[in-house]
């Protein structure tokens, strides 16, 4: 047999054999358990990785109090052996959970960008690796944040407020809110959902982006963005976005002092995480009109008491934490989640790694 034969003999019975390599190996990686700790995981995401795994799938949702007491008791009494978790959760993911996984857990898979939740030290010591949802999301919070910042500017809360009691205060000088044309808007964490909203501000005519952060972003100069020192931000911005993750170095950095720096007129939206900010302190600066307003769609805790002090205030909107939540970006979130599953436990690449 010459060269050029061979090769193609030995192309033609490798191509013939590639579906049964790829049965075996998928009925290898059957005897794989992925644990799914949510019941309202998306089918899309459940089905792809039952492709290639055994899913359990938890019988009650991840949030909430349902969360905290029936799930809880679920995911201790399914993780036993399990090879992979999927955390759909803003809850904490405890000791107790990943002492009950055994050794074989190689990768919890979160459905969502933050991972504060995900008790990195205990994952580290075990070598347990973490994938996040970052980028699938930006476009869906970006816009989240825009509306927050014309919510808190143009007064919803009052205005909805008057409409709905049938009491509207009427003139031409009456409810008069902030105009975003023209505005400095200050963005602290200039990662993918703050490029978003910048983004998405385009239309607005924004006077000047300006942003902190520990480097200097490429991407900035798309929208003529500047490096500022914090002091600086706070000291000349209009809108505050909060899209920063949350860290012991983040944690409480909107409070009595950082309050102290911004204009009376700064607006402060956040969609980051609730313990950005020193919710006291806010509440301190908004009801004595230290600040003009703000915008939240995080809060501590989640969901706020609907005795909550934040709710007597009128230069306060709140939204329930739906950053993410539209049709398709939780379907794009549970997706990514699912592939990371995938890759981790064939050996392959991690598409979007968490460093430990
Ligand atoms: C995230 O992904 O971190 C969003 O806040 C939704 O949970």
């Amino acid at each position: 047999m010459n060269i050029s034969t061979f090769i193609y003999v030995f192309t033609l019975v490798f191509t013939l054999w590639l579906p049964v390599i790829d049965a075996l190996s998928t009925n290898m990686t059957k005897n794989l358990k992925v644990l799914v700790s949510s019941n309202d995981f998306p089918d899309s995401a459940v089905a792809l990785l039952e492709e290639h795994f055994t899913v359990l799938k938890s019988r009650y949702i991840n949030f909430g109090e349902e969360g905290l007491n029936e799930n809880k008791q679920e995911l201790l009494n399914l993780i036993p052996g399990c090879s992979a978790l999927i955390w759909v959760s803003h809850h904490q993911i405890t000791k107790e959970l990943l002492d009950k996984a055994g050794p074989q857990l190689k990768i919890v898979s979160t459905a969502s960008a933050g991972y504060n939740n995900c008790n990195l030290p205990e994952l580290k010591a075990r070598g347990i690796k973490l994938t996040n949802t970052p980028d699938v999301l930006s476009a869906a919070v970006g816009e989240i944040a825009v509306s927050l910042m014309i919510a808190a500017a143009r007064r919803f809360t009052e205005n909805l407020d008057q409409v709905r009691r049938g009491e509207w205060e009427i003139g031409f000088q009456k409810v008069l809110g902030q105009d975003l044309r023209g505005s400095t808007v200050g963005i602290v964490g200039f990662g993918g959902i703050g490029q978003a909203t910048a983004k998405r501000l385009a239309g607005f005519e924004v006077g000047k982006f300006i942003y902190t952060g520990h480097n200097e972003k490429p991407q900035a100069k798309e929208f003529n963005a500047q490096l500022v020192p914090l002091d600086e931000l706070l000291a000349e911005s209009d809108f505050i976005l909060l899209s920063a993750p949350l860290t012991d170095e983040t944690r409480h950095m909107i409070n009595k002092t950082t309050l102290a720096k911004m204009k009376k007129n700064a607006i402060v939206v956040n969609v980051g995480r609730g313990d950005l900010i020193n919710q006291d302190d806010l509440y301190d600066a908004l009801k004595n009109n230290q600040i003009y307003a703000a915008g939240l769609d995080v809060t501590t805790p989640e969901p706020l008491p609907k005795d909550h002090k934040l709710f007597t205030l009128s230069n306060l909107f709140v939204l329930p934490h739906i950053g993410s939540a539209t049709v398709r970006t939780r379907n794009d979130m549970a997706i990514l989640a699912a592939n990371n599953v995938i890759n981790a436990l064939y050996g392959k690449p991690l598409l979007t790694p968490v460093r430990l």
